[in-house]
């Protein structure tokens, strides 16, 4: 049977500056449905590229006292440089001043004059320079445009226009019948109401007042204008209007456009009425993400706000700045960007819940069985409810991929990751290692292995580096059959024998308390000691070369006796407990991760030790300040550290 199609486009750059995190929020999402469809046997196309003409380069390449042409070859290979480091598994890169793109588009124009789409006329009104639009004076914003609030331009001059209004119902039509075409609902109402219900005028589509463009062929004088130079990258990228068209024929209409939401007017309205008038059909969704968003608003070049994202996969790795941006903000909608919740992501879900899953079973097999995977015994009623959770996983994700619902997605993943962490709490393997309940302890060891197997596979989208790091330590990186999504639907596929080779931690927790808020790595048990690092507050050795302290270095721990007031959980975080605490008269509230180990009303009245001036900060949220002090062991026990006779709140510790 052939394989079903799958045609997924980012929108195409500007290259006109070094791109920030926000622009690769829209490759990395579409990345990881890209590979989701591959890995669940599409046939895929993934198409991204380059924006390259209009008066904004001109201008920028002129500034920069270059050739335009060699101006955006620089960038372009920066661009293309940067999606390696970001894993962007494209299938093609289509750059705008590509002979095999111009050829098509005046082919295009030259349609749309021909069937009497296209008249000359006077053009009079506004122009944004840096988003390439026009504007009418009823549509800015207190003269500035609507999208980017910059200042417009006057603009005068012979122009050709398309006919929109000859189209215009028809696109009416297909957005009602085609409920889902926009996405989300919210953006297509947009649409509706602010630019098709007050009458859709005419667009302008040549200009000429510069010349970096594609000239018009039917009056060079002219250049065609950017966005529909730039709308047709989709079927030119594809052999549309060329000699092999094949691609076209195999992949259009494209299954999803994903763009941001402040481009949605032209991929919603003049894109698909330039595909009526060339008689194609239309995609089959377009979804209109929301923006990543700094403290003071939209991340810019002019605002000097941007994040290099360069600069975060240097310091976090490719697979934890994915991770952060499909979990962190539900798709569609807009999100803040902080690199304290970066760190905090990757302490908590990627170190602490899927990292220990890994190294808590994999030291424990090597503790019981020499590190190798067991054949399982008899399957009891707990294992069950386990397997039942992991093989119904595939088609959740399948169903929320399709919504392109990558946060929900991830959290179905994580759920099925905290259910694991929670069967080794409730099969205690150390107890039946105890009690040499050696079949169950064979059974309890298999099932943790095949979930993290399972849990592999279905990360490989998202994060594609991560699952082959976990199959080298599980023994099975030299088995694909394994690491297929077939392999997946049905639990119990791993081979029992493999020797397992623990290996490196995933993701080493961090701080971010480095020179410049830069993340320095935490210490864990397998850690050595940071040879000689200055701690940044201290402005002093916070270790010696052996990795010890000075006991004036621990003098500056502030301990404190504490008890605890009142407890609740925290909502969305399964871990967390959300205390108050009196400190001997001084009252805080703490964010501790004790969830798993004790219930919010047995804590109440409990006597801990506390450390009263840690830095406060926010977990998922919540203010945190300070830490009590817990002690665990290998095998995931905690338990708190508390006086061992009643002492009044507030005494010191030391
Ligand atoms: N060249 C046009 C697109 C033409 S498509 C035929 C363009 N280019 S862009 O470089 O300015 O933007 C590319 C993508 O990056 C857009 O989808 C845009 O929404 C996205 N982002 C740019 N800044 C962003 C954020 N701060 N947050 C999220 N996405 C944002 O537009």
């Amino acid at each position: 049977m052939a394989k079903k199609t799958f045609y997924i486009t980012t929108p195409i750059y500007y290259p006109s500056d070094k791109l920030h995190i926000g622009h690769s929020y829209t490759t990395v999402a579409a990345d990881a449905m890209a590979r989701f469809k591959r890995l669940t046997g599409c046939r895929v196309f993934f198409l991204t590229g380059t924006d390259e003409h209009g008066q904004k380069i001109e201008r920028r390449a002129q500034a920069a006292g270059k050739d335009p042409q060699q101006f955006v070859d620089e960038i372009v290979i920066w661009i293309k440089k940067l999606w390696q480091t970001l894993d962007i598994s494209y299938d093609d890169f289509i750059r705008t001043t590509e002979p095999r793109h111009q050829k098509a588009v005046q082919k295009i124009v030259q349609k749309f004059y021909e069937q009497g789409d296209i008249y000359k006329a006077k053009y009079e009104g506004w122009y944004c320079t840096p988003c390439e639009a026009f504007w009418t004076e009823r549509q800015l914003q207190e003269g500035c445009c609507p999208d980017c609030q910059r200042p417009v331009e006057l603009v005068a001059e012979e122009s050709y226009f398309f006919k929109m209004s000859k189209y215009v119902d028809r696109l009416v039509e297909h957005l009602e019948k085609h409920p889902d075409f926009i996405q989300p609902t919210a953006r297509k109402n947009e649409m509706i109401n602010n630019f098709i219900k007050p009458g859709l005028e005419d667009l302008c589509i040549s200009r000429t007042t510069f010349r970096w463009g594609i000239p018009v062929p039917f009056d060079p004088d002219h250049v065609i204008y950017v966005w529909l130079d730039a709308l047709t990258n989709y079927i030119t990228a594809l052999g549309y209007m060329s000699d092999d068209d094949h691609l076209f024929q195999t992949f259009w209409p494209a299954n999803v456009q994903l763009i941001g939401k402040e481009i949605v007017r032209f991929h919603t309205i003049y894109w698909p009425i330039f595909l009526m008038a060339l008689g194609l059909e239309l995609p089959e969704k377009v979804f209109g993400h929301g923006w990543l968003l700094l403290d003071d608003g939209k991340m810019s070049k002019s605002k000097g706000n941007v994040i290099d994202p360069e600069v975060l996969v240097e310091r976090y790795g490719s697979d934890a700045v994915r991770y952060f941006l499909l979990r962190e903000i539900p798709f569609g909608a807009d999100g803040h960007f902080s690199e304290e919740a970066l760190v905090q992501r990757l302490n908590f879900d990627l170190a602490n819940d899927l990292g220990n899953l890994l190294n808590r079973t994999l030291a424990m097999l090597k503790k019981y069985f020499g590190g190798k995977i067991p054949v399982p015994g008899t399957a009891a009623a707990m294992d069950e409810e386990l397997k039942k959770a992991a093989t119904e996983l595939p088609a959740k994700l399948e169903s929320l991929m399709d919504q392109l619902q990558f946060s929900n997605a991830l959290a179905e993943i994580w759920k099925f990751i905290a259910r694991a962490n929670k069967y080794i709490d409730e099969t205690m393997p150390w107890a039946l290692a105890k009690k040499q309940e050696e079949e169950r302890l064979r059974t309890v060891m298999y099932n943790l292995l095949e979930s993290i197997r399972i849990i592999s596979v279905l990360l490989l989208p998202f994060m594609p580096q991560t699952p082959a790091r976990i199959w080298r330590q599980l023994g099975m990186a030299e088995q694909p059959e394994i690491q297929t999504w077939d392999s997946i639907l049905s639990f119990g596929q791993l081979p029992a024998n493999l020797q397992t080779v623990p290996g490196e931690v995933l993701f080493p927790r961090l701080e971010l308390t480095g020179e410049g808020g830069a993340p320095v790595r935490q210490a864990t048990k397998k850690d050595k000691p940071a040879q000689g690092k200055k701690n940044p507050a201290a402005g002093e050795k916070a270790v010696t070369e052996e990795g010890l302290i000075s006991i004036d270095e621990f003098a500056r721990l502030d301990l404190r006796v504490a008890e605890i007031t009142a407890a609740e959980a925290v909502s969305g975080a399964d871990k967390l407990l959300k205390l108050q605490v009196d400190v001997g008269g001084d009252r805080r509230q703490v964010v501790a991760g004790i969830a798993k180990h004790y219930r919010p009303e047995e804590l109440v009245g409990k006597r801990i030790v506390f450390v009263a001036n840690l830095k406060p900060a926010k977990l998922r949220g919540v203010l945190s300040e300070g830490m009590l002090l817990a002690a665990s062991d290998d095998e995931g026990s905690l338990v708190l550290v508390t006086p061992e006779a009643p002492i009044k709140p507030g005494s010191r510790v030391k």
